[in-house]
C-alpha cells in the first residue's frame, strides 16, 4: 500500500520539550471537553501521556475542567492481569486520572484482562463503542516499532478489537514497568486499526529520541501495515504533538 497523491497527511505539532507536549495535548484535551461536555473519549496508558494527564488533573482542580458527562475507553489491557495488579491499565487510569477528576467511574471502560471470554469480551466493547456513538477524540502512544495500541507491525488496517500477541520488541520496551521481563504478558486486549481509524479526530503523541525512528517511518514513510501508525497518514483529522527529539529524524519539519 503506498500514498497516493493528494491524500491528506496528518498534522504536525513539534514541541520544544516534552513537558510542552504534555500541556498541548492536555489543552487540546480540555478544548474539546469544553465544547462537548459529553465527549466520548479514547484514551492510551504508557510512559508518554502521564504529564499530559497530570495536566488534566491540574486543569479540573484549578480551572473547573468538568468530566461528570465524559465517556472514555482504553484501547488496550493486558491479558490475564487483573485490574488491581498494579501493571494493569485499569490501575494505571485510576490512579493516573480518573481518581483525581470527577469522572463517573461507571462511564470509564478499560477492557476485562481477566474476562472468561477475552473473544467475546473485545466484541462486546466494540459494541459499546459503537452504542455510545463512536470515539470522537482518541488519545495515541506509539511503539518504537511503530505500533499503536497493540497493533503489531503486520497487523491489519482493517483489524477490530480482538486478543494479540505482543512482539519481542514490545515486551523488551514494557519489561521497565515490570521487576523482570518475563513477568511482561505475551498477549493483550487491544482495539483495532480499522476500529482507531474510526475515531472522529485522533492525537498522536510521542517524546524522547527512541521514538524518532518510528515517527519518521509514521509520518514520511510509505503507507504500511509494517509500521501501524503510519496508517494514520490515511485519518481525515489527525495530529501528531511530538517533541524535538521524537522528530530528529524528519526530513521536513514543516508542518504538513
Ligand atoms: C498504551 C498503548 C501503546 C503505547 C505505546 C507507547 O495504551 O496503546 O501503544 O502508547 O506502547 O508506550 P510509551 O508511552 O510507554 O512509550
Amino acid at each position: 500500500m503506498s500514498c497516493t497523491e493528494g491524500d491528506r497527511k496528518m498534522d504536525l505539532i513539534i514541541t520544544g520539550s516534552s513537558d510542552e507536549m504534555s500541556r498541548k495535548a492536555a489543552e487540546l484535551f480540555a478544548r474539546r471537553i469544553r465544547s462537548n461536555p459529553a465527549i466520548v473519549l479514547g484514551l492510551a496508558t504508557g510512559g508518554t501521556p502521564e504529564k499530559m494527564y497530570a495536566e488534566l488533573v491540574r486543569l479540573h482542580r484549578e480551572e473547573g475542567l468538568d468530566f461528570s458527562r465524559v465517556t472514555t475507553y482504553n484501547l488496550d489491557e493486558y491479558l490475564g492481569i487483573p485490574e488491581t495488579h498494579d501493571q494493569s491499565y485499569r490501575y494505571f487510569m485510576n490512579k493516573n486520572l480518573f481518581d483525581h477528576v470527577n469522572i463517573l467511574s461507571e462511564n470509564t471502560h478499560v477492557l476485562n484482562g481477566m474476562a472468561d471470554d477475552p473473544v467475546k469480551e473485545c466484541r462486546d466493547y466494540e459494541e459499546a463503542v459503537k452504542k455510545a456513538g463512536g470515539i470522537d477524540l482518541q488519545l495515541l502512544g506509539i511503539g518504537s516499532n511503530g505500533h499503536i495500541a497493540f497493533n503489531e507491525p503486520g497487523s491489519s488496517v482493517q483489524s477490530r478489537t480482538g486478543v494479540v500477541d505482543l512482539t519481542e520488541n514490545t515486551i523488551k520496551d514494557n519489561a521497565r514497568f515490570f521487576e523482570k521481563a518475563e513477568d511482561v504478558p505475551q498477549q493483550a486486549l487491544s482495539m483495532g486499526n480499522g476500529s482507531i481509524m474510526e475515531a472522529k479526530e485522533i492525537i498522536l503523541i510521542a517524546d524522547k529520541e527512541s521514538k524518532a525512528d518510528a515517527i519518521f517511518k509514521a509520518v514520511e514513510g510509505p503507507v504500511t501495515e509494517d509500521v501501524p501508525a503510519s496508517l494514520l497518514q490515511k485519518h481525515p483529522n489527525c495530529t501528531f504533538i511530538i517533541d524535538s527529539l521524537a522528530a530528529g529524524k524528519l526530513k521536513n519539519r514543516r508542518v504538513l
